[in-house]
């Protein structure tokens, strides 16, 4: 599959989530296997207004792997105008510009969608059409879009909304398989993903409950698409991605041992402190560390520990700890 200057493999990425694909979990993905991640979604009005945050969100580092970046809005103009603004950013030392900038038309969340943003575009394919078109006039890299199966159980039009993707110049598209009333619940319907593929020329990516090597493989067997995006199920588990590439390969897969686990999650934990600084990191990365711990002997009271750590020091005795409690020299 390719996409810009690149060609991908076996289409494995790793899916925007907000408040959690930073540039740390970013780094960790490429790592194990992933050939490419999004940032968290960012404003394109935000961008606009020249935002601090909204720049950091969106910094990418070299080591990363091409990422792209991922805004919501839903003025053609702004959000073109915001793609011009992040590609056109002199790269710093160690920072490099986005291999793609991804559209959000998929977050469900009220606050977005009220504003006729996220998944609320799936009501309006012909927006959809007009925004991709807009902003591949401003962007010298591919634009890619992100959908849901639809706004509800009577809207299920993703096949609509992608074609007009297609139409407006999408280079990639990767569907969720939930609505937007389903939120995260049921199951991702494979089907809806299927139909997708046959309906468009470009690439697509299958999204939702991929947590292992076999259900990517069902995944791919199921739906035809080019590759795969993994979001929940590379929290605290990056390793993952090592997983599915064994699988589509037909290789052996060898899990983590609980050592491999506590390195990587103090290798994130330190990823982190270098992006945001000891304060912030430590608070927001708590949730992805203690994701890591989930099937050992005295996970739950190390999960609650790890939620109430002050210090990236105070994490990595807890983990010492642990690991001694569990049998490993760490
Ligand atoms: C906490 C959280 C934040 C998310 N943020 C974004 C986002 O910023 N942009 C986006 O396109 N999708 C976002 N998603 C959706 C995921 O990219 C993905 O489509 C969904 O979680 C289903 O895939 P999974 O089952 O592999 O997690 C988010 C999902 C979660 C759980």
């Amino acid at each position: 599959m390719k996409l810009g200057n690149y060609e991908f493999k076996y289409g494995l990425s790793l899916a925007p989530m907000a408040g959690y694909t930073d540039s740390a979990m970013r780094t960790l993905a490429k790592r194990y296997g992933a050939e490419f991640s999004t940032t968290e979604m960012v404003s394109a009005k935000a961008v606009t207004f020249g935002d601090a945050k909204t720049f950091s969100l969106a910094a990418i580092r070299e080591e990363e792997g091409p990422v792209a970046v991922q805004i919501f809005g839903s003025e053609p103009d702004v959000m073109a105008h915001a793609a011009e603004i992040l590609l056109a950013r002199e790269p710093n030392e160690g920072f490099v510009r986005p291999f793609a900038v991804d559209i959000n038309m998929g977050c469900p969340v009220n606050k977005i969608f009220k504003n006729g943003e996220g998944s609320a575009l799936m009501r309006d394919p012909e927006l959809i059409r007009k925004i991709v078109l807009t902003v591949r006039g401003t962007s010298p890299v591919p634009v890619t879009v992100k959908l849901r199966a639809g706004i509800d159980g009577e809207n299920r039009n993703a096949v609509e909304c992608a074609m007009a993707a297609e139409d407006g110049g999408a280079s990639l598209i990767t569907v969720h398989g939930r609505t937007r009333v389903e939120f995260y619940s049921g199951r991702a319907d494979r089907e809806i993903i299927k139909n997708v593929k046959k309906s468009v020329h470009i690439p697509v990516i299958a999204n939702g409950d991929v947590t292992s090597g076999e259900e990517a493989l069902a995944m791919l067997r199921e739906t035809g698409a080019d590759g795969i995006a993994v979001g929940r199920g590379a929290v605290g588990n990056p390793f993952v991605f090592a997983e599915i590439r064994a699988a589509i390969f037909g290789e052996s897969y060898t899990p983590p041992s609980l050592g491999e686990r506590i390195d990587t999650a103090l290798e994130q934990l330190r990823l982190s402190v270098r992006e945001k600084g000891e304060r912030v990191a430590v608070v927001e990365a708590r949730k992805q560390i203690a994701a890591y711990f989930t099937s050992f002997r005295g996970a739950s009271a190390l999960r609650a520990s790890i939620n109430r750590a002050e210090s990236s020091e105070e994490v990595k005795t807890l983990l010492s700890y642990f690991a001694k409690a569990n049998g490993e020299n760490s």
